[in-house]
């Protein structure tokens, strides 16, 4: 696992987004059989300068997503697409509706499904589909959690429903209008999912991180700080800033 520290979030933000435009490009020169490039994509103030640094590639035409597939980690159970603290919402107003990417090839878990269990088994079933995910981009909670694996998840776990934990709620709320209106479930790619992919970037900003980074990377592989699976995948890279240091 490489571990690649920058000054700020603004500096993770180029680093990541030059990653994944990296790949992208070199993905296609190699391809000749029309797969797409699949993508996998988190929600959290963390990716937010990834987001905005690859826009502006794409504005500059430096990149397409017209080939890319994008499967995001996570929805909140009960909120529409519409709504605007959806993941469904979150994606579209802060990335994909500033890009070339075909609807269809989005794909986020509807947390409005009333059969959970079918909505997740399909979700797994599409990404198998799609010859599964080439590189996944992530986040990390407080609590070192990757998606809504929250602590003591199981780290071979798949795409299921996830009851949210009381600090994640809490710090979450920081989105909504007050914690009464977080969900307090949520549909969410599994460990397994995750590690199953070709490759894993984890983005690590902030202060409030240091002691789930420092879990993630310098103690063994627990199911009580779940980010820190990745460290028996065979490509990962974690990208963090300074800030998010201060516990190494
Ligand atoms: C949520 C998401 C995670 C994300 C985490 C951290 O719980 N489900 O995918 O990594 O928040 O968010 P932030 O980047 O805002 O700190």
């Amino acid at each position: 696992m490489r571990l690649i520290i920058k000054n700020n979030s603004s500096e993770v933000g180029e680093y990541v987004s030059q990653v994944i435009k990296k790949r992208i490009l070199d993905y296609f020169k190699n391809r000749t059989d029309g797969r797409p490039f699949v993508l996998g994509l988190p929600t959290g103030s963390s990716p937010l300068p990834v987001y905005k640094k690859l826009i502006e590639m794409y504005q500059r035409k430096e990149i397409s997503f017209e080939n890319v597939v994008t499967f995001n980690m996570d929805e909140y159970c009960g909120l529409e697409a519409e709504h605007p603290f959806s993941y469904h919402y979150f994606m579209w107003e802060n990335f994909f509706k500033h890009i070339n990417i075909k609807k269809e090839n989005v794909h986020i878990l509807d947390g409005t499904a009333k059969d959970h269990e079918k909505e997740c088994a399909q979700y797994e079933e599409e990404i198998q589909k799609a010859g599964g995910i080439d590189l996944f981009l992530g986040g990390m909670g407080v609590d070192g959690h990757i998606a809504f694996n929250e602590p003591c998840s199981s780290l071979s776990s798949r795409t299921r429903i996830k009851t949210l934990t009381r600090d994640t709620i809490i710090v979450n709320s920081r989105f909504f209008d007050n914690i009464n209106q977080v969900p307090t479930r949520a549909l969410t790619v599994g460990v397994g999912t995750i590690m199953d992919s070709r490759e894993v970037v984890l983005i690590v900003t902030g202060h409030s991180k240091a002691l789930a980074l420092y879990k993630t990377i310098e103690e063994g592989v627990s199911h009580m700080w779940t980010a820190s699976a990745i460290q028996m995948h065979k490509k990962a890279m974690i990208v963090c800033d300074d800030d998010a240091t201060d516990e190494l």
